[in-house]
C-alpha cells in the first residue's frame, strides 16, 4: 500500500468547457487532491454512435491531470448507457415487478441480464483498457458505478431466462428445485425448468425460497457484469487494481460475494447529518467495508463534503463535521477519502448536491474545509496500510436480511436496524467491531455476536456452536438459526434444530415466537439483569443455562429472556430472546466485555460519540450538537459539538 492517503473525488470535466480544466487541476493541487475519478458517466460522449469513439477529450483530461501530479481512478464508463442503446435495443431497458419498462433519460437504465447491454459495455471496456491501460495517470479501474443503486433487479424476459439458467446451475434437476422450494405446498410443483418464471405479482404470498433465490440471482447477475468487465481489465492490464463502489450495507448485493472480485473494497456513503443515529450507520458501514476486504484498507470512493440533494430535505454538514466523518472513515481503515464530486454541477439533477469546489468557488466555507482536510490528510500518511484491530465479531448475513423481511413471518422485522442496535451497544463503549460472514472462521475474536441470524446453514451453526467450547464468548440474538439455507425450518425446537449443536452450546431451546404488539412495544426484564426490552418475546425452554433475566409481562411472563451457559472450557454462550432497549443493552454489553476480557474505549456508554484506534492514533468524535466531556479509558477528553480529535493511543493499540 502507498504511504499516502488518497484525497479527491469524481471529476466530470465533460460538464464544463475545456478552458476550465486547467483551473481545475490548479485548484486541485492547492487543495491537496491526489486522485480524480474520471469517466463514470461518459459513455455517450466516448461512444457517440455505436462503434464510433471519441477519446480525444478524455486523453486531454488524463494528460492534464498527470501533468498536475494527480492520479486517476478511471471508470469503465458503463454505468449509464447512451440513448442509442435504448433506441436500438429497447429490450435492454429494465422492467419493474409490475411490468413497466423504464425509460431512457436518467441513468443506470439497463437490465442486469441484457445481452445487448453486456455486449456493448464489454466492447467499450476493451477499448478503454486498450487506450488507457498504459497511461501514466492510471492508478485504478472503477468498474460500472454503484451496481443496483437504482435497478437492482429486472423482470424482463432475458432476466427470466437467465434466472432459469442460474437455477439449473444451482439445483441441477427440477426435482431438487422442487425439494428446495418446498413446492408440495400450495400445488407449486414444476415439471421442468421451462415452467419457472420470475417472482412477479402473485395473488398472495409467493414461494419464499423462490423470492430469496431471485434476490440471490439478481445480485449474481450484477456481479456477473462486474466480473465480465474485470476479466477484460485483468487480461489487458493485469497490474492495475480494480474496484467497484459499494453502498454501505446494501440489501440487494451480497457484498461478501462481491468483495472476492475486487482488488480493493470501495464504498460510497452519505450519512444524513440530520438523523441522530446516522453516525451508527456510518461507523458500521466503515467497519463492514474493512471486514469485507478481510481487514485490508479500503477506499471511501464517495461522500458529500456537505449536503446531498436526494433526500426530501438535505441538511448541510455543520462546520468541522465533514472532517470528523472523514477521519471516522480513515481511522476505521480507509486509505483514501474521495468525494462526489469535484466541481459542483451547473446543470442536471445534481446541481444542488455539494461538491469540493462549490458554485461559489474557492472562497466558500465548504472549499475551505476541503482544503484544510487535504492538508491534514497529507500529514497522516503513516496510517496508510495500517490495520484496525478488533476483538469483537458481529455476524452480518444477507440471506438473513432478505428472509426476515419477507412476507408471512411472525412479525415484520428490520434487519439492518436490528443489527445496528446491537452494533451501537459496542460503539457506545468505544469497542471496535469487525463484521463476520456466516460460516467464516471466528477464532480471531474473543466475542462473537449473532443478532437476528435467522438463516443459518449447517456450517454456520457449527461455527457458532464452537465458540464457547474454545473458551470464547458467544451471544446469539432472538429468532436466530431458525431456518436453513433453503428457508426450511430446522425442526426439533428452534435455534438450530434438535440435531444441530447450538441448543447444547447455549443450553436452551425455543418453543414459540411471540412478537409484541408493535416493534416499539416494551416488555420488562427482571432478575440479575433488569431493564426494558422491545419488540419480541420467545418461549424459551432452559435445559443447561443460568437465567439472568426473565420476562416480567406479556405472553412469555415468567419465562427466560436472557440466559448464559458457562462452558467448562471457560467460554460462555448467551442467548437473548428479545431486543434489549438501550440501557439494558448497555448493561449486557458491559457484561459481555467482562466475560470476554475486552477493555472498552469508553468507561461508560457515550451515546453520541465514538473512539477508535488505528496505527497508534486514537480518534474521538463527538457526534452530538453540544460539547461533551467523554469518558475515555485512561482519562476524559472534552470534544466540541460535531468535532473530532486525534490523540496518541495510550498503551497497546490492539485493545480499542
Ligand atoms: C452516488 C452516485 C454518484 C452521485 C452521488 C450523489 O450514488 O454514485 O454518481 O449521484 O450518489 O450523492
Amino acid at each position: 500500500m502507498s504511504s499516502r492517503i488518497r484525497f479527491g473525488g469524481d471529476y466530470n470535466p465533460e460538464q464544463w468547457p475545456e478552458e476550465i480544466w486547467d483551473e481545475d487541476v490548479e485548484i486541485m493541487r492547492a487543495a491537496g487532491v491526489t486522485t480524480a475519478t474520471v469517466g463514470v458517466f461518459s459513455w455517450s460522449l466516448l461512444e457517440p454512435a455505436p462503434g464510433e469513439y471519441d477519446f480525444g477529450w478524455l486523453d486531454r483530461v488524463l494528460d492534464r491531470l498527470h501533468a498536475g501530479g494527480i492520479g486517476v481512478v478511471l471508470a469503465t464508463a458503463t454505468a449509464s448507457p447512451p440513448a442509442w442503446l435504448a433506441r436500438r435495443h429497447p429490450e435492454s431497458l429494465p422492467v419493474t415487478i409490475d411490468g413497466v419498462r423504464l425509460a431512457f433519460g436518467s441513468r443506470q437504465q439497463f437490465s442486469p441480464s441484457s445481452s445487448a447491454y453486456r455486449e456493448h459495455a464489454l466492447r467499450l471496456v476493451r477499448r478503454m483498457a486498450q487506450r488507457y491501460g498504459s497511461h501514466p495517470a492510471l492508478e485504478m479501474w472503477h468498474i460500472g458505478n454503484e451496481y443496483g443503486a437504482h435497478v437492482p433487479r429486472s423482470y424482463d424476459e432475458e432476466s427470466a431466462a437467465a434466472f432459469r439458467a442460474w437455477l439449473v446451475a444451482r439445483y441441477g434437476t427440477i426435482e431438487e428445485l422442487n425439494r428446495a422450494w418446498g413446492t408440495a405446498f400450495w400445488s407449486q410443483h414444476y415439471a421442468s425448468f421451462d415452467e419457472v418464471g420470475v417472482p412477479s405479482r402473485t395473488p398472495t404470498f409467493p414461494n419464499p425460497t423462490m423470492v430469496l433465490d431471485f434476490d440471490r440471482f439478481s445480485s449474481d447477475a450484477m456481479l456477473a457484469l462486474h466480473r465480465a468487465e474485470a476479466d477484460i481489465l485483468r487480461e489487458l492490464t493485469p497490474d492495475v487494481p480494480i474496484t467497484t463502489n459499494f453502498m454501505g450495507p446494501f440489501k440487494d448485493a451480497d457484498y461478501w460475494q462481491w468483495a472476492e472480485h475486487v482488488d480493493i473494497v470501495s464504498d460510497d456513503l452519505y450519512p444524513d447529518p440530520a438523523d441522530p443515529r446516522h453516525h451508527v450507520l456510518a461507523a458500521a458501514a466503515r467497519d463492514l467495508m474493512r471486514s469485507l476486504g478481510g481487514g485490508k484498507p479500503w477506499l471511501l470512493m464517495e461522500q458529500a463534503p456537505s449536503a446531498v440533494n436526494w433526500r426530501p430535505r438535505n441538511a448541510p454538514k455543520p462546520a468541522g463535521y465533514y472532517r470528523a466523518l472523514s477521519l471516522q472513515a480513515l481511522t476505521r481503515g480507509a486509505d483514501g477519502i474521495l468525494h462526489f464530486q469535484w466541481r459542483q454541477s451547473k446543470a442536471g439533477a445534481e446541481k444542488f448536491h455539494s461538491a469540493m469546489l462549490p458554485h461559489g468557488g474557492t472562497g466558500t466555507r465548504v472549499h475551505r474545509e476541503v482544503r484544510a482536510l487535504g492538508a491534514e490528510l497529507a500529514e497522516l500518511g503513516d496510517l496508510a496500510g495500517a490495520p484496525v484491530p478488533a476483538q469483537v465479531g458481529i455476524l452480518f448475513d444477507w440471506d438473513s436480511w432478505r428472509a426476515v423481511e419477507q412476507d408471512a413471518v411472525p412479525a415484520e422485522r428490520d434487519y439492518l436496524a436490528t443489527v445496528l442496535d446491537w452494533y451501537a451497544g459496542f460503539l457506545r463503549r468505544g469497542v471496535t467491531v469487525d463484521f463476520v460472514r456466516a460460516g467464516a472462521d471466528t477464532s480471531g475474536y474473543r466475542l462473537v455476536v449473532a443478532p437476528l441470524f435467522h438463516v443459518a446453514d449447517d456450517a454456520a451453526v457449527a461455527e457458532l456452536a464452537s465458540v464457547p467450547a474454545r473458551g470464547d464468548v458467544l451471544v446469539v440474538g432472538a429468532f436466530s438459526a431458525v431456518l436453513d439455507e433453503n428457508l426450511h425450518v430446522r425442526l426439533g425446537g428452534y435455534l438450530g434444530g434438535a440435531e444441530g449443536p447450538l441448543q447444547a452450546a447455549l443450553g436452551v431451546t425455543v418453543d414459540e415466537f411471540a412478537p409484541l404488539a408493535a416493534a416499539d412495544t416494551e416488555t420488562a426484564i427482571g432478575g440479575t439483569v433488569t431493564g426494558v426490552a422491545r419488540d419480541w418475546q420467545e418461549l424459551v425452554v432452559v435445559h443447561d443455562a443460568a437465567v439472568l433475566g426473565s420476562f416480567g409481562d406479556g405472553f412469555a411472563a415468567g419465562g427466560a429472556a436472557i440466559t448464559r451457559r458457562a462452558d467448562e472450557s471457560g467460554g460462555a454462550g448467551w442467548y437473548v430472546a428479545t431486543e434489549p432497549g438501550e440501557a439494558l443493552r448497555d448493561d449486557l454489553v458491559a457484561r459481555w466485555l467482562v466475560d470476554a476480557g475486552i477493555e472498552p474505549g469508553f468507561t461508560r456508554p457515550e451515546a453520541f460519540a465514538e473512539t477508535v484506534v488505528r496505527a497508534g492514533r486514537r480518534l474521538v468524535v463527538n457526534h452530538d450538537d453540544v460539547t461533551r466531556e467523554l469518558a475515555l479509558t485512561g482519562g476524559t477528553v472534552t470534544v466540541e459539538a460535531r468535532q473530532a480529535v486525534i490523540l496518541p493511543a495510550a498503551g497497546d493499540d490492539t485493545v480499542s
